[in-house]
C-alpha cells in the first residue's frame, strides 16, 4: 500500500489520507506559562505524536526563552493575546496557577481560543467555579485532570462499567495534601468510577474541617473528612494529615489512593505504590509509578482532546469544565457542612461568603 492511500485515523474516525494531510489531523496547540507543571504539559504533547506545538508564552522572560529552547519552539510571546490572534490555534493549553485561573481565562476566550486546557484546581471560590462554566458554554473548556487516562484507569473503567465489582456499596479516596490541591483529581476519579457504577449524584455531605493553609490570599481547610450520600452508597473522602498513608509510600506527595468496594471485589490504585483488583475470588495487583504513568496519561489526553476536536462532540470529553465544576462544588460544599451546616443537602447553593468563612478554622485555640 502507497504512503498516499494508508488507512489513518484521524478525529476517531478511521480514513485515507495522503501524507500532505496528516498534518490535517493533527492538533495546533499553542502554550500559556513557562513554569513547573507546563514542562510535562509540552513533552507530553510533542511525544504524543498528534499535538503541533505553535508556540510559547510567558511573562517571564528567563522562563520562556529556557523553555522555548529546551524543546526548540521558534516561536515566543509575552503577551496570550496576541500569541493567540497571530497564531490562530485550536487549542489554548494555559498552565497557570488556581491564583489567575478566570483571570487568565477570560483574555484568552475574549482573543478567539476556540478550545482551552486549564490546569486543576479550577478555582477557589464558588463564583470562580461558575464563570469558567459560563466562559465554557460555547467552547470546550477541558480540565487537566489527567489520572484518568493512566492505563491502569484506562483498564479499569469498562470493568467498572460492566458492573464487574457486583453491587458497589463504598468508595473511598484520600491524599495526604489539601482538598483544593488533589481531591480535583481523586474526586475525578471516584465520581467517574461512581457514574460508571450507576449511582447516583451525591444527595448530603457531612464534613469537617481543621486548620488552615492558603492559595495566595485564599483560605482553604488543611484537614478535610467528609461523607457524600448517593442513595445507600457512601463516599468518603480525606484530604489533609489526618488521611491513611499509602503503605510504603515515603514522598507526601504520592500518598493519593482511591478504593471501590462492591458486593463481588474491591479495586484499590495507589498513584505509586500499585494497584490491586479483587474480583469474583480472583486477585490480581499491577505497578503504578507517577513520572511513567503521568507522561502516558498526559499524552493520551491530548489524543483524546485531538480527536474531540476534530470531529467529536465537545459536550462528551470526559473532564470537560462542566463535570470539574460539580466536583468543585463537591469540594465546596465540605466547607458548608465544615462551618456549622452539619449535613447538607446538596446540590447547595454556595456563594464566596464560605470560603471567607473559613479564616475561622485558622483561629482555634486547643485546651487541655
Ligand atoms: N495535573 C497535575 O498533575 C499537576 C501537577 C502539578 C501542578 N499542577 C497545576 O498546574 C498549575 C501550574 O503550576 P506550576 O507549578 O507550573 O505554576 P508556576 O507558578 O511554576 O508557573 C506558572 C507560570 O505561568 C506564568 N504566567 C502567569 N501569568 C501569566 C500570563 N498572564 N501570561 C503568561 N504566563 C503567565 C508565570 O510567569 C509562570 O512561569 C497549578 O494550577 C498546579 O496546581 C497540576
Amino acid at each position: 500500500m502507497s504512503k498516499e492511500t494508508v488507512k489513518k485515523t484521524c478525529g476517531g474516525r478511521p480514513r485515507r489520507t495522503s501524507v500532505k494531510s496528516e498534518s490535517a489531523c493533527r492538533l495546533r496547540a499553542v502554550s500559556v506559562g513557562c513554569g513547573g507543571r507546563a514542562q510535562a504539559h509540552i513533552k507530553a504533547m510533542l511525544e504524543s505524536g498528534v499535538v503541533d506545538l505553535l508556540a510559547v508564552c510567558d511573562l517571564d522572560e528567563a522562563r520562556l526563552k529556557a523553555t522555548a529552547e529546551r524543546f526548540q519552539i521558534a516561536k515566543t510571546y509575552r503577551d496570550l493575546g496576541e500569541m493567540i490572534q497571530k497564531e490562530k490555534p485550536e487549542l489554548v493549553d494555559i498552565v497557570t496557577p488556581p491564583t489567575i485561573r478566570t483571570s487568565i481565562v477570560e483574555p484568552a476566550v475574549r482573543a478567539g481560543a476556540p478550545a482551552i486546557l486549564i490546569e486543576k484546581p479550577i478555582a477557589l471560590k464558588p463564583s470562580e467555579t461558575r464563570k469558567l462554566v459560563e466562559l465554557g458554554r460555547d467552547r470546550l473548556i477541558a480540565v487537566n485532570t489527567q489520572y484518568q487516562w493512566k492505563p491502569h484507569w484506562k483498564r479499569f473503567w469498562p470493568i467498572l462499567e460492566k458492573g464487574g465489582l457486583g453491587e458497589v456499596r463504598v468508595i473511598r479516596a484520600s491524599t495526604l495534601a489539601n482538598i483544593l490541591e488533589q481531591a480535583p483529581h481523586t474526586l475525578d476519579l471516584a465520581m467517574k468510577a461512581a457514574r460508571l457504577s450507576g449511582l447516583p449524584e451525591p444527595q448530603w455531605c457531612l464534613a469537617g474541617a481543621s486548620g488552615l493553609e492558603h492559595f495566595g490570599q485564599i483560605p482553604v481547610p488543611a484537614d478535610v473528612t467528609a461523607t457524600f450520600g448517593m442513595g445507600e452508597v457512601r463516599l468518603q473522602i480525606n484530604h489533609g494529615p489526618s488521611a491513611p498513608p499509602v503503605p510504603g509510600e515515603t514522598v507526601k506527595w504520592y500518598h493519593i489512593q482511591v478504593d471501590v468496594l462492591g458486593s463481588r471485589g474491591r479495586l484499590w490504585v495507589s498513584l505509586n505504590q500499585g494497584w490491586a483488583l479483587w474480583r469474583s475470588g480472583k486477585f490480581e495487583s499491577g505497578k503504578t509509578e507517577w513520572g511513567k504513568n503521568d507522561g502516558e496519561a498526559q499524552s493520551a489526553l491530548y489524543v483524546h482532546l485531538r480527536d474531540t476536536l476534530h470531529g467529536g462532540n465537545i459536550r462528551e470529553f470526559p473532564t470537560r469544565v462542566e463535570i470539574a465544576a460539580r466536583n468543585s462544588d463537591l469540594m465546596m460544599a465540605c466547607y458548608a457542612s465544615a462551618l456549622g451546616g452539619g449535613r447538607v443537602q446538596l446540590p447547595i447553593p454556595l456563594s464566596d461568603d464560605v470560603v471567607d468563612r473559613l479564616k475561622g478554622l485558622g483561629s482555634s485555640t486547643a485546651s487541655a
